[in-house]
Formats: structure tokens, C-alpha cells, sequence
């Protein structure tokens, strides 16, 4: 059968999201975030986002096929994200694709969260030709692929810590900023200065990446005050301090990025992920690719954090591969790519 309709279903943190592609091109793409649930947490709670997503998984599929001017008999095929994720809002949206698919009598296919990322920039064009070089910058992974033809993905680097996005998260409440961190830290460090401490920039084997130090250094900074001394600093200097380490960020994703395009070779890189919307880094992508003569695909920010766009796009390339999934799929929290 030709798969031309599959709705995509994204529940894996805190958005719950679903959209609609057909033929390969985005027909709607409805995402519910549940921020206000979280942001006096400063950080997810996982039992408050299973429940969030319960309320919002209907409404918001609906919301999506109406968008999309499609009733449910429409759909040719069920895409969803299976891992990695929270347990429970992962088996949110897979128990409702299953139940959705088993009654419509369409099959179920299941979407590595990472993966969706990956083909996040085939929802608009321009889209890299394969092979290309990959860097999944998010909260939860950073790591730097290779991506063939057929779901073929070779991992080049990754993080050994913290992912970079967890790194601006726990900066930012170093710097008593909210959650998520990351577009407060962007926002602030246009402001700022990226030289008023240097940050290390610390650099493994391969292309490898590790940042929970670069977090430890901004702590141990803040730590040489006394407390008065440090709502001064971070009253004055606040927009300084984001600079400054946003800048580290940034320098050794480039770094490593540099070394893999010379490295291997590829002439196309796709940078995609929460923190490929961070302006800083979409700059000095674009720089480093003028200066070595490649071609840059970043996703407009929509599909840059986490949605069901992606989701659905690989279904609809995973489907017109044949590649099904069984009812007895299961959540899978630590799923790797
Ligand atoms: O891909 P994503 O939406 O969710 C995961 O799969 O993790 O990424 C979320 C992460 C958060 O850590 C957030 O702080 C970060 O992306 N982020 C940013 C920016 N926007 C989102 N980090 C830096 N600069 C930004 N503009
Ligand atoms: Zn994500």
C-alpha cells in the first residue's frame, strides 16, 4: 500500500504535539506546551507532564487532522515517538497511536526521537542530499552523526556529560533565570559581553564533547563571592556571564564541527535540536560553513525544539520503506540512535 497520509504523535517530554504530512509536505503541525506546568519547578516533573499529556492528546490530534482538513479515515499510517523520553509521557502518546491505529485498522509506526531530529530538515527545503554530517544539539543528547541513505547512522561524538542543552538549563539557574534556560541565555548574551571571563573550552579525543565542566567553572566563578557581592555581580553583569558562556558552547561545538567536515569530508551539515535555535551558534555555523565551502541546513526554529512535524516526516520516509511496527511496541526511555 502507499502510504500518503500519516499523522505524527510527539509526547516524549514536556510538549505534547501532534501533525499531519502528506506526500512528504507538512499539512498542520499543532504543539501544546506545558511550560506554565512546569516553570515554578524550574525543571520537568515527570508525573505532572504523564498527566498533562492525558488531558491534551486528544484535543490536540484533533486540533491537527482539522487543520489539516482530514478526518481520521484519512490516515494511512501512525507515527510515533517510542524513546528516548520520560517513561510515562512516552506511553501517553504510544498507548493513544496504538489504540488510534488498531481501531482505524492503519498501521503503527514507531519514531526514534532522535531520528525525527535528524530528519527535522526535510519538513521545509532546502533539504541536504545524503550523505550528510549531523550535529543533534538538545536538551537531552548532543552528538555529531553521519547520516546515509536507508536509516543509516554512524555516531562520529557525543556528549560524555551533560547534553548542551542541560548545560544552559543548569547555567541559567546558576544565574537565576528561568526554565528553560537556553532562549533566556541567547536573549540576555546579545546584551553581553563573551570575553568578560573566559570559560574553558574543553576539548576530548575524537569529537567527543563534555560540558558539565564548563557548568562546575560558572558555578565556582559565582562561588568566589559573597553572597551580597554576587546579586551585585549578576544584577550588573548578569547579560556578561550569558556571553560568556554561551561563547564556550558555542566555540567547542564549532570546533568539533570543524575537524568532522575536514575530517570526513561531507560537504552538507545539518545542526538540528533545541539549541540549533540559539543565535549565537546559527552564526558561527554559518561562518565556519562560508569558510569551508559547505552547505549549512539549520531547521526554521519551529521544528528546531521538539515537535511532531519531525515525527511525522520520518514516518511518512519510514513507511514508504515498509518499515512497520508491531502493537507490542514498547516505551523505550533510554533509546539510542
Ligand atoms: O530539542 P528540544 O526541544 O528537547 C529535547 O529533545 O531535549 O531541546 C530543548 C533544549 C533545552 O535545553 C533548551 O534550553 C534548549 O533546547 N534551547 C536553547 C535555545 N532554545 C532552546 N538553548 C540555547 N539557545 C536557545 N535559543
Ligand atoms: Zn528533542
Amino acid at each position: 500500500t502507499e502510504a500518503r497520509t500519516i499523522l505524527g504523535i510527539e509526547t516524549s517530554c514536556d510538549d505534547t504535539a501532534a501533525a499531519v504530512v502528506v506526500e512528504g509536505k507538512l499539512r498542520s503541525n499543532v504543539v501544546a506546551s506545558q511550560q506554565a506546568t512546569h516553570l515554578r519547578y524550574g525543571g520537568v516533573v515527570p508525573e505532572l507532564a504523564s498527566r498533562d499529556h492525558q488531558r491534551r492528546i486528544v484535543p490536540v490530534v484533533r486540533q491537527a487532522l482539522q487543520e489539516a482538513g482530514l478526518t481520521p479515515r484519512d490516515l494511512d499510517a501512525v507515527a510515533v515517538t517510542y524513546g528516548p523520553g520520560l517513561v510515562g509521557s512516552l506511553l501517553v502518546g504510544l498507548s493513544f497511536a496504538k489504540a488510534f491505529a488498531l481501531g482505524l485498522g492503519r498501521p503503527l509506526i514507531g519514531v526514534n526521537h532522535l531520528e525525527g531530529h535528524i530528519y527535522s530538515v526535510f519538513i521545509e527545503p532546502p533539504s541536504p542530499p545524503f550523505p550528510y554530517l549531523c550535529l543533534i544539539v538538545s536538551g537531552g543528547h548532543t552528538q555529531l552523526m553521519r547520516v546515509d541513505e536507508g536509516f543509516r547512522h554512524t555516531l562520529l561524538g557525543r556528549t560524555r556529560d551533560d547534553a548542551a542543552g542541560e548545560a544552559f538549563d543548569k547555567v541559567a539557574r546558576l544565574l537565576g533565570l528561568g526554565y528553560p534556560g537556553g532562549p533566556e541565555i541567547d536573549r540576555l548574551a546579545r546584551q553581553g559581553d563573551p570575553n568578560f571571563v573566559a570559560f574553558p573550552r574543553p576539548r576530548l579525543e575524537g569529537y567527543d564533547f563534555s560540558f558539565s565542566g564548563l557548568k562546575t567553572a560558572v558555578r565556582y566563578y559565582l562561588d568566589q563571592f559573597s553572597e551580597a557581592e554576587r546579586a551585585r555581580l549578576l544584577e550588573q553583569h548578569r547579560a556578561d556571564l550569558c556571553a560568556s558562556f554561551q561563547q564556550a558552547v558555542v566555540d567547542v561545538l564549532i570546533d568539533s564541527l570543524r575537524r568532522a567536515i575536514q575530517d570526513t569530508g561531507l560537504r552538507h551539515v545539518a545542526i538540528v535540536g533545541g539549541v540549533s535555535a540559539n543565535s549565537a551558534l546559527r552564526a558561527a555555523a554559518q561562518a565556519l560553513a562560508e569558510e569551508l565551502d559547505v552547505r549549512l541546513y539549520i531547521p526554521p526554529l519551529a521544528y528546531c525544539m521538539d515537535n511532531a512535524a519531525m515525527i511525522a516526516i520520518t514516518g511518512y520516509f519510514k513507511a514508504r520503506a515498509g518499515l512497520e511496527s508491531p502493537l507490542t511496541l514498547a516505551a523505550v526511555p533510554a533509546l539510542t540512535v
